[in-house]
């Protein structure tokens, strides 16, 4: 049996929406995918919420041809697209703030440009010193980009007032230990460290950013949430789409290094650090570093023992056929790249020691899922045996991430009839059940984090080459072909070497939304 109870707002403690200052946003690679999806409507909602400064504009920069009119209409089209309807009045005075440059990312003489037009539109806006650098290109352009900035003297670094000038670099940040940390050293040649935002969307959705509230704002949770209480988490992120136009991008990356080295070893740091000493960036931080340098490390043998990879082969998934992985549009006939990945760590603290953490992401599964599912021990002792209930189910806690974001408790409680009639209920807190509608898009929370300088939601320094030097054993193995490469049908669930990971402990994986 399973009861869903209505969960109530009864008092808002605190909400502290920080409206962003005065800010100019300089975004390279305006005219593409990620700008056009994402980016452009996300700041539009930042405006339509009030969030934005009156004092802001938003200069876009590639190499397509565009005039300011003809990228104003483009934006206006895929906010539309976005969004749906929106008032004309309040688009076209949010359209009136965009403007677009033409260049070159490897000539010198585009920052040149980029520079005077900031002057004039600093002064048309009346904006003075906030500037966030948006790098929305591929990831081989970060280092010209900054270099050139710097070179035109726009990245500020030195001068007392350079933490209101900031870079936003996006994902993927390196392919591995060595690349990361030659791009880490190259950026912070030309940007210090607290101008520096590495983006990680999945730490700008709303239920990830919860577990922090919910682990430290309540007294309850945090004494049953250690070794003790808890039998071991699963951490899952199941797509049902496929690589979609990203062939070639994710042909050379798969899904360790896309999901697994940063959204996944985020949301574990986030579930399983100690309390930060504040809510200050890097006091959240510290802790996660220090929780992902727990992490038991990997060998090349871990990648036999505690990894399984999978590759979609071609299936149906919503009663529609689709290709395998191999026939997807710019991917290798005969690729190895993986399109799944599960895999079995340990935290060696007090707090986790010998607790399991079971990780999983795959493209075309059947179903789009992403949650945090924490299964506490079951009770030590049934005493309902009598009534043919030896062993009882074990008290889950859900945070689901997608597709809607939420909390839930299960737990045992006595049904209406016969002394020992018992099911298992559900304690659910919706975010569309109690604020209405669907959250905001992380790019929105981490758009305007940026703008006011709060660095906690972004992935810091030695973080991202911490997780990248934890996986480096299995990138080497997985590279050397040494392990197997398993292939599951696209719709599947699971496939079997997948479960026997976790079924070899007596544990199973939980079904795909079973919130
Ligand atoms: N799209 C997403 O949903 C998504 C999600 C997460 C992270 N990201 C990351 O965000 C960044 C941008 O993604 P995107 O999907 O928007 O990329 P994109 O559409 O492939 O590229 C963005 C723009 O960069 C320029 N560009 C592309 N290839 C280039 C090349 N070889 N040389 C010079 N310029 C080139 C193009 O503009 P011009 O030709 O006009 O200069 C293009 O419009 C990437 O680092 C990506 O990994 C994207």
């Amino acid at each position: 049996m399973s009861n869903i109870l209505p969960t109530v707002l009864l008092q808002e403690i605190a909400c502290a929406e920080t409206k962003a200052s005065p800010c100019g946003l300089v975004v390279f690679g305006a005219s593409g995918d990620l700008v056009r999806r994402k980016l452009i409507s996300s700041v539009f909602e930042l405006y339509k919420r009030d969030l934005l400064n009156e004092n802001f504009y938003f200069l876009g920069c590639s190499r397509s041809m565009f005039s300011d009119q003809q990228f104003r209409d483009d934006a206006a089209d895929c906010i539309r697209k976005c969004l749906g309807d929106v008032p004309p009045d309040l688009l076209s005075r949010f359209t009136a703030k965009l403007y677009y440059l033409t260049g070159n990312y490897d000539d010198q003489s585009f920052y040149k440009s980029i520079a005077s037009r900031m002057t004039r539109l600093e002064e048309k806006h009346n904006v003075s010193g906030s500037r966030v650098f948006y790098l929305a290109v591929p990831p081989m352009l970060y280092e010209t980009i900054v270099k050139w900035l710097d070179a035109a003297g726009l990245s500020c670094v030195g001068r007392p007032e350079c933490e209101m000038v900031r870079v936003v670099i996006e994902k993927p940040f390196g392919r591995d230990y060595q690349s990361a940390a030659e791009l880490n050293q190259t950026i912070q040649s030309h940007f210090s460290e607290r101008q520096i935002y590495r983006i990680d969307h999945y730490l700008g959705k709303e239920t990830v950013q919860n577990i922090l509230m919910f682990r430290f704002a309540n007294a309850i949770f945090e004494p049953i949430w250690n070794r003790n209480f808890i039998d071991h988490i699963q951490i899952t992120i199941a797509e049902s789409v496929g690589v979609e136009h990203r062939g070639g991008y994710y042909d050379k990356s798969g899904a360790l290094r896309d999901m697994f080295q940063n959204h996944m070893l985020g949301m574990l740091s986030l579930v399983a650090m100690e309390p930060p000493v504040s809510f200050e960036a890097d006091h959240v931080r510290d802790e996660k570093v220090k929780l992902l340098r727990c992490i038991r490390p990997l060998t090349e043998q871990s990648a036999d023992t505690d990894f399984v990879r999978g590759q979609y082969a071609a299936g149906v998934i919503d009663g529609a056929s689709v290709p395998g992985y191999r026939q997807e549009p710019n991917v290798d006939a005969g690729s190895t790249t993986e399109t799944f990945v599960a895999a079995r760590l340990f935290v060696d603290n007090w707090r986790w020691q010998d607790v399991p953490f079971y990780l999983r992401t795959g493209k075309r599964l059947s179903k789009k899922d992403t949650e945090i599912a924490i299964t506490f021990k079951k009770v030590p002792h049934s005493m309902f045996i009598s009534a043919g209930l030896p062993e009882l189910p074990p008290n889950t806690l859900v945070m689901q991430i997608q597709p809607r974001e939420g909390i839930s408790l299960q737990f045992q409680a006595k049904r209406p009839g016969s002394k020992v009639c018992m099911g298992t209920l559900k304690l659910q807190f919706s975010y569309a059940d109690v604020f209405g509608g669907e959250p905001p898009e992380a790019y929105e929370r981490l758009l305007l984090d940026c703008m006011l300088g709060d660095q906690t939601l972004f992935t810091r320094q030695d973080d991202v080459e911490v997780s990248w030097r934890l996986i480096a054993p299995i990138l080497q193995a997985w590279e050397n072909q040494t392990t197997n490469l398993y292939e599951y049908r696209a719709g599947s669930v699971s496939f079997p070497q997948a479960d026997r990971l976790i079924e070899s402990d007596g544990r199973k994986w939980r079904k795909l939304s079973e919130t």
